[in-house]
Formats: C-alpha cells, structure tokens, sequence
C-alpha cells in the first residue's frame, strides 16, 4: 500500500512545524496546484497537503464516480475515501506530520470526499471546512436493507469532529435539502457543525473564505 501511496499525484509544503496541515481537496476539473493557492489565505504558516483525484471524468480529475449531476456512486464514494484515509495516513508518517491538527478544505467534489471520509474514517479525518459541498453518502445511507455504507455511517462515532459547511442558498449543484440532511446526519454521530449560508450559488465568495478563517482561529 505504502508503494501505491508514495506514487499518488500530490503536493506537499511543510509550513510551520508549530502549525496545523492543510489538506486541500480540489474540485471537479481542478488540480493539487490549483487548489492549494486557497491555502494561503486560510493560514499561511500552515503545511499544505494537497492530493489529485484520481477519478477522471471526461479528462477531468475528480475524487469519485457519479452516475449524472448530483447523483453518485456510492460505492466509488466509499472505496476512494477509503483510499484518500490511506494515503493521509501514509503521508502523516512519511512527512513526519506527528500529532499537528490536519483539517481537510474541500470545494465542490473536494468538499464531498473531504465530508465523505469524515464520516467513514473520523479518525483522519477530524475537521473539515466543506466550500459548496453537500451529502456525499445519501444514496446509501437512505437504501433499505443492511447496506454496508450505510450501515458505516450509522455506526461512525463523530463525537471529535468539527466541521463548517460553507453554501450558496440557491445552489442547484449543493442542493440546500442535501446539506441539511448531512447536517441532521452529522450532529446525530455527535459532530460540531457550524453552517455558514450566504445569497447564491455554487463557489467560494470572499465572505466564505472569511467566515472559514474565522472558525479555523
Ligand atoms: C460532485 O460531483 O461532487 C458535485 O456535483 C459537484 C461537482 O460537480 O464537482
């Protein structure tokens, strides 16, 4: 596993050792470089880790598959946030992490892997600040039957975890009836969750970033 970790497209910057790591998680399309400009402007003295989707739809990099807009595949979610709880394990030993605090920022996709492996693996992944992001699981957690993921899910112990959904109200690609159920999902494992909603769609708006700064201090 350590071989096929080592060989994962990704950036890394040390930063401050007194300071927590970035892990900076792209959106559809975009890339490590890409996305670790935002880091910056979060926490400057921070490390940054920032890894590359390996799911490629129509030569754009993604975190996992999806069957059409909005609808995924719940399976690839699972098994890639499997993967990336992996590779964030690799990487703390490889780059000598120790115990600093890693807090996942995700858009878009990013955010939905970033939130997916927060539910599946809260022991990685503790704190995520989720840019235009929503409930990456839904599919399965609403299947009836004892379906495996959903049945992760319901078992995950959130009661360390911390994260602050940051959306546009009239998101059509990060539906507000989404983020809410993750929220009610989120707060029933125990997690703190903050919900930062502003007037419009899909991105990330200075006020966004501000509001993102504010709850990482
Ligand atoms: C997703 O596929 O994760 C969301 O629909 C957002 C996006 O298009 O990246």
């Amino acid at each position: 596993m350590s071989a096929a970790n080592a060989q994962w497209p990704h950036l890394f910057r040390p930063g401050s050792v007194d300071a927590p790591v970035l892990l900076m998680l792209h959106g559809t399309g975009g890339d490590e470089q890409q996305i670790s400009g935002l880091a910056g402007a979060l926490d400057p003295r921070a490390a940054v880790l920032a890894p590359r989707g390996r799911a490629v739809e129509n030569g754009m990099n993604r975190w996992f598959r999806r069957l059409s807009e909005g609808v995924f595949d719940t399976d690839d979610v699972a098994r890639r946030a499997d993967d990336l709880a992996g590779f964030l394990v690799w990487a703390r030993e490889h780059y000598e992490l120790g115990d600093r605090p890693m807090i996942a920022v995700g858009f878009s996709n990013g955010a939905n892997i970033a939130l997916a492996t927060a539910l599946l693996h809260p022991e990685v992944v503790a704190r995520v600040i989720a840019f235009s992001g929503m409930h990456p699981l839904e599919r399965a957690a609403a299947s009836a039957g004892p379906d495996a993921i959903g049945a992760r899910v319901a078992a995950s112990d959130l009661a360390a975890s911390a994260l602050v959904l940051l959306n546009g109200e009239s998101d059509p690609m990060a539906p507000l009836p989404s983020v809410q159920r993750l929220i009610t999902v989120l707060e029933q494992r125990g997690a703190r969750v903050e919900q930062v909603l502003r007037p419009g769609g899909h991105g990330i708006a200075e006020t966004d970033v501000a509001a993102a700064v504010r709850w990482l201090a």
